[in-house]
């Protein structure tokens, strides 16, 4: 059984995550939390002016890596003062304030109670964070980088906001269930280099698999909603809320599958990370807060490291299903040549001038294609970004929404057809999926 994290807020970036649930690990008794080992790293007392400026803009560069931002804001006028939504069938759950206000925020944390919230999950009186708070990924973080965030943080400007109580039924409203499934599944051991791997594999490494915490939404979870990691990186599903809407997205595979980033080079993921726009795709939908928030802030080496890593996870993938029928493709290939072929061409090659590629698409070979249906029912929603900036230079004119244009039928034709031709062999797409994204 699956339940859903449902993120919501005033941005229509807002989103929500779809867990299978943790709270069966109420059934589960007699497991006792992991003792918590704290090195800690010199003080903030201890550094000079010009040191304690250096570690602090430190941190808002890992902030920015740890994209803390996207979910502990809730409208521009206050960020990091937390307070955005987190639904679930069994209730509400609020990211906090993360400010440095002593009574609302985080103003009288010491070093030790951050790194224990951040890799632990644990707030200072002793309470159990909910997993929404990716700690599970964080849990990689260094000490030395945990600690500049922490100093970042003090900077920000205290803000007397504090969210609403969490409003969830018993027994879930008991922080200890979230103990259990931490002894269960929360693995707080530290990133561990790997020594046969160049230091930039190695950073690239820690930042997708710690602060980037890519797997969040790119690997499927298990029936307690941990990560499955045999199938790291082959593909999750991301919820999100538009005026009052929930719509499935999916987020495709990162290995090196055909259905994942084959095609791709290090320059095209680096590109996309750092600029939203490569020569295999841009931006839209949730990957937006991602790269708005986080992945362009970082230095050119960093998105560079990341691609490194990423085009170094061996092909692994999850069932694609069955292909569509000779007539299916025959209808598709008709709506795809109307609708489709001017700006991505007949050969699915792209221009560009008009549009990415869709041969080797993530997106388009997903084994889940709602994140394809959405593009092609809602067109790409591209993020609103000052034109001063490189994002003004894409070439690529937008595409628009299919939504009044097609039917449910004729958009699964279609979307079957783009699967299952130019070497493509994922699964066909159903007029009831196609609706389910209405
Ligand atoms: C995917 C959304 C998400 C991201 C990303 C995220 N947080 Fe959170 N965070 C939450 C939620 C939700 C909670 C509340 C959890 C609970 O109440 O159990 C939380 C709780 C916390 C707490 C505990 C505060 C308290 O008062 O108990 C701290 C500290 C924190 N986050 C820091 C951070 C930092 C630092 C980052 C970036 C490195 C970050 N968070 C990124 C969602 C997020
Ligand atoms: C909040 C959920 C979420 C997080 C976190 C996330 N992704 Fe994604 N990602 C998605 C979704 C959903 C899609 C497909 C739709 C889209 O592009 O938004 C996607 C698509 C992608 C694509 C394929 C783009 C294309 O158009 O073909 C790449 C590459 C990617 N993500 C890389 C990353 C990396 C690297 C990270 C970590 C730094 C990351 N993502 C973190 C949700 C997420
Ligand atoms: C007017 C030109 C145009 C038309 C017509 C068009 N597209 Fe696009 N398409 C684009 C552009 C531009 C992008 C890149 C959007 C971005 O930057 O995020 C795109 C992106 C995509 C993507 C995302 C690929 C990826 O990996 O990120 C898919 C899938 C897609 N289009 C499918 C379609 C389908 C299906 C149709 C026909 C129903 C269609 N497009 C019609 C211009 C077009």
């Amino acid at each position: 059984m699956t339940f859903q994290f449902r993120r919501s807020g005033p941005s229509q970036l807002a989103g929500a995550y779809r867990f299978h649930t943790f709270f069966y690990m109420v059934l589960i008794a007699g497991v006792s939390a992991g003792v918590v080992n704290l090195s800690s790293p010199a003080s903030a007392a201890s550094l000079s002016e010009v040191e304690l400026s250096e570690l602090e803009q430190r941190g808002e560069y890992l902030t920015a890596a740890g994209n803390c931002m996207s979910c502990h804001t809730n409208g521009d006028d206050k960020p990091f003062a937390g307070g955005l939504e987190f639904d679930t069938p069994f209730g509400t759950i609020y990211s906090t304030n993360i400010t440095s206000d002593p009574e609302a925020g985080i103003g009288q944390w010491s070093l030790e109670d951050f790194t224990n919230a951040v890799r632990h999950g644990e707030a200072p009186d002793g309470k159990h964070l909910y997993p929404v708070f990716p700690y599970t990924s964080y849990a990689k973080v260094s000490d030395e980088d945990i600690a500049a965030i922490y100093a970042y943080l003090k900077t920000i400007a205290p803000v007397k906001s504090t969210p609403p109580e969490n409003d969830l039924s018993f027994p879930y409203s008991q922080r200890w269930t979230s103990g259990l499934w931490k002894a269960m599944y929360h693995d707080d051991g530290p990133f561990e280099p790997q020594p046969g791997q160049s230091a930039q594999w190695n950073r690239g490494a820690y930042l997708v698999e710690g602060l980037g915490h890519c797997s969040m939404c790119h690997t499927p979870r298990n029936f307690m909603g941990a990560n499955d990691s045999g199938l790291a990186m082959t593909g999750g599903t991301y919820m999100t809320r538009v005026e009052g809407k929930l719509s499935a997205w999916s987020a495709p595979n990162l290995t090196s599958a055909d259905v994942g980033l084959a095609m791709w080079t290090v320059d095209d993921i680096a590109d996309y990370l750092k600029l939203g726009v490569s020569h295999r795709a841009g931006v839209f939908g949730p990957m937006n807060e991602v790269v708005v928030n986080s992945t362009r802030h970082l230095s050119t080496e960093d998105v560079r490291a990341m691609a490194v890593y990423l085009k170094s996870l061996p092909a692994n993938s999850q069932d694609g299903g069955e292909p569509a029928t000779a007539d299916v493709l025959r209808a598709g290939s008709i709506q795809y040549d109307i609708h489709c072929g001017s700006c991505h061409l007949p050969t699915g090659e792209g221009s560009p001038e008009q549009g990415p590629p869709l041969i080797g698409s993530p997106v388009v070979l997903d084994m889940d294609p709602a994140s394809l249906i959405n593009i092609t029912l809602y067109g790409a929603q591209t993020p609103h970004i000052s034109p001063s900036d490189e994002w003004a230079s894409r070439a690529w004119i937008l595409m628009d929404p299919f939504d009044n244009i097609l039917d449910d039928e004729q958009v699964a034709d279609l979307l079957s057809f783009i699967r299952g031709t130019w070497g493509h062999e994922a699964g066909a797409v159903t007029p009831e999926q196609v609706a389910e994204q209405r």
